[in-house]
Order: C-alpha cells, then structure tokens, then sequence
C-alpha cells in the first residue's frame, strides 16, 4: 500500500519501543487514543506504541465506523474507515519508523471490530491481533489468508451486547482463514477484566509472531 504523509489522518499517540513489535491501540466506543496506552504498556512493556482515536462521532462518542443500531454495522462506513485504519498504519510506520511487518492490534469492543476487520479485508496490515469481545465485523467471501496469524479473543458468558454464536462465528472465520485462534471465556458481561487482561499478557509473551 502506498503510504503518504496525508494518510496520517487520525488524531493519535506513538510511544516508541525498545524492542521491534507495535501494538495498534483501538478503544471503545466513546474512548480516545489516550485510553489503552496504560494497558498497552502493561501487555507488552517493551513494545511501541501507536494508538488513534476513532474519527467517527456518535452523538459526540468516538468510535472506528458508523452502527445503524446497537451490533447492527454500517458496512459501506465499515469498509472504507478498514482501509482508512490500514492506510493510517503504513503512514504512521513511515513517519515514526517502525516495522509495519510486526504490528499487533489490541483492541476492546468497537476497537476489536474494527481491527478484526482490518483482519479479514487487508490480511498483511496486522502480524496478530488481541481482540477484547469483539463481534463479527463481515463476513468475508472469499476469506482471506491469515496462514498462522495469532489471535487472542475474549468474550463473556452473560454479553448482553456480544452473544456466544457472534464470537464463536468470528472465532471459526478466523480459523477457517488460516490463523491460529485462542479464545478465552470470561464468567461476566461486556467490561474489560483484570483476568482476560493476565491472559492476553500470558498469550502475547509466549505467542509467537510471525512478520507480516
Ligand atoms: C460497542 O460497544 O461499540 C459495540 O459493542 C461494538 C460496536 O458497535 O462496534
């Protein structure tokens, strides 16, 4: 993808590393860039940072892409704010010179949507992804390749927003895709916990991550 220094079209922080991985921050709906960068640091301490804020506003709430209701996505917004996220990523490497082929989205709710997406549409952005409760942003036809590409998810039990069939039907297309999918099931709702984020530690430290 060409990058241009125009594509750096979010509103974002970069904290840099000391060692080669990025993870790609992505809040939740009504966040900001500055939101997951203490969770950022605690996942991988020595990692870069790189974390935008959402360009769409709902009713003044931050999000990634356009919903027409709650669970229900604007697919035309969806698609074009995936390229603009994977556009943002390769600018961003250019200017703040990272490896784009070691970048790893984290991403809590809306922020696990978008960055899934970015998943199944443009398959070589991301070398692995932890998605916090994430749904099925699309269903992609034909499903893209993701040989080896780790991804962490987590969902809850009681997810009034984010019902089991919707993270196991994410869980099947991102295997059936090639990647290698741990999903972890938490007893509560749709909140981040202390212990989904241990795990996420424990899966990035041992994860091997491929280079894109
Ligand atoms: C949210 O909290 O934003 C929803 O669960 C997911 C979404 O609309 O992307």
């Amino acid at each position: 993808m060409a990058t241009q220094a125009h594509d750096l079209v979010f509103t974002h922080r970069f904290v840099s590393g000391s060692d080669p991985t990025t993870l790609l921050l992505l809040h939740g709906t009504g966040g900001n860039e500055d939101d997951l960068l203490p969770l950022g640091r605690e996942l991988a301490p020595n990692a870069a940072l790189l974390s935008p804020r959402g360009r769409v506003l709902e009713r003044g709430m931050p999000r990634f892409f356009r919903r027409l209701a709650e669970g229900v996505f604007d697919q035309q917004d969806l698609a074009l704010r995936t390229d603009e996220l994977a556009g943002f990523v390769a600018a961003a490497a250019s200017q703040y010179k990272f490896d784009a082929g070691r970048v790893i989205a984290v991403g809590y709710s809306n922020g696990a949507n978008i960055a899934a997406s970015v998943l199944l549409k443009h398959p070589r952005v991301l070398s692995g992804a932890v998605l916090f409760h994430p749904m099925v942003p699309f269903e992609p036809a034909p499903l893209p390749s993701l040989p080896g590409t780790p991804v962490f998810m987590s969902a809850g039990t009681a997810d009034a927003m984010v019902p089991r069939p919707l993270t196991e039907r994410l869980a099947e297309l991102l295997r059936a895709s090639g990647g290698r999918v741990t999903v972890h099931w938490e007893n509560g709702g749709h909140e981040l916990s202390r212990s989904e984020v241990d795990a996420a530690r424990a899966w990035l430290s041992l994860a091997s991550i491929p280079n894109t």
